[in-house]
């Protein structure tokens, strides 16, 4: 089936109008059908037996939608990303099948076939969307575009959960850098986002803009004690209700606990031992430290072979 892909194209540039029943929402079902009809057909099915092995399809394919309704499995509506899943499937069994260039009943009766498993993998779709992917959000405000399979209507669905995306502690040593992140895992797949916008909340409950933008990440180099305290950060949403809101609590540790914590013996000359159990920054730091006991190391080596040098050779000028 060389030429499926341009007549694909052209079939998608035909401008087919959706016919509701969920898959065939999509517009690559359709034009998938409609090259079944127009390339594959011709040459594998008696002319009179095309109208009626069409329609049958076709039927068969609304017929998707007529899925048993029930709270766990099916609730007439899927997202974006489980349609193209499904349409996927749908296709690539359908490419299989062709690719095969299997002729009159036995195509008839693989086709009907594989439509009766691309039901059940479609009813499996949708439960895995259900259970998945339908309002993933523990918490805040997350919007989904859903497709209804009765009429292949889209609807922004608003998935409103408790407000407040709780509270976290954050502890980071003086010098270190500051990260607050404000991203959670469904951020990604809602719809609507605008700016994640992070305050610094003061003491008498007034609160100071300190970055706004698409970045979830608050970062601050180098913290001092005046960085303690507590930020909130807010993600927008087109319709003026927030996606999502985290409140942190930070703690600036002093350095000499830092220093505590992160044991640097050195046991032999040469020889370094450290005990390493801290974050990256702090790996940064460590690297540092033993790249100037090195340096100073070789230069006292240096210092010691010179001086020995220095004094042997006086001596030995005098005699010669
Ligand atoms: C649908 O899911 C069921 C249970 O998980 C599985 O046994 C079946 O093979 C799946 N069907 C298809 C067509 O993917
Ligand atoms: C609240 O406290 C902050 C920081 O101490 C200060 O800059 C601000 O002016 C105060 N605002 C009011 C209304 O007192």
């Amino acid at each position: 089936m060389g030429p499926q892909l341009p007549l694909l194209v052209v079939a998608l540039a035909g401008c087919l109008l959706p016919v509701p029943g969920c898959i065939i929402c999509e517009p690559s079902i359709a034009a998938g059908l409609k090259n079944l009809e127009t390339d594959y057909l011709p040459d594998h099915l008696p002319p009179e037996a095309h109208k009626s092995l069409m329609k049958r399809v076709k039927d068969a394919v609304r017929d998707f939608k007529e899925l048993p309704k029930d709270e766990e499995t099916y609730m007439g509506a899927v997202d974006e990303p489980t349609l193209r899943k499904a349409s996927w499937s749908f296709l690539m069994d359908l490419k299989r099948i062709t690719d095969t260039e299997v002729k009159g009943e036995l195509f008839v009766k693989e086709l009907f076939w594989m439509l009766h498993l691309q039901k059940e993998s479609f009813a499996n779709y949708s439960a895995q969307f259900l259970n998945e992917f339908y309002c993933p959000n523990k918490c805040g405000l997350m919007l989904q575009t859903l497709i209804w399979c009765n009429n292949c209507e889209k609807e922004v669905h608003a998935c409103r959960k408790s407000k407040d995306c709780g509270e976290r502690q954050v502890e980071v040593q003086q010098m270190q850098d500051m990260i607050l992140d404000c991203e959670l895992n469904w951020h990604r797949a809602s719809q609507g986002l605008t700016d994640y916008s992070f305050y610094r909340v003061w003491e008498n409950k007034t609160e100071t803009l300190v970055s706004k933008g698409k970045d979830p990440i608050l970062a601050k180099p180098m913290v001092g004690p005046e960085d303690a305290g507590t930020y909130r950060c807010e993600l927008g949403t087109v319709n003026n209700s927030p996606a999502t809101i985290i409140h942190f609590h930070v703690k600036v540790l002093p350095r000499t606990i830092q220093e505590e914590t992160m044991p640097l013996t050195i046991t032999a000359p040469g020889v370094i031992t450290t005990i390493l159990h801290q974050a990256p920054n702090t790996d940064k730091m460590l690297k540092r430290h033993l790249i100037w006991l090195l340096i100073s190391g070789i230069a006292v080596v240096t210092a010691g072979i010179a001086t020995v040098i220095f004094f042997l050779r006086p001596r030995k000028d005098p005699e010669s």
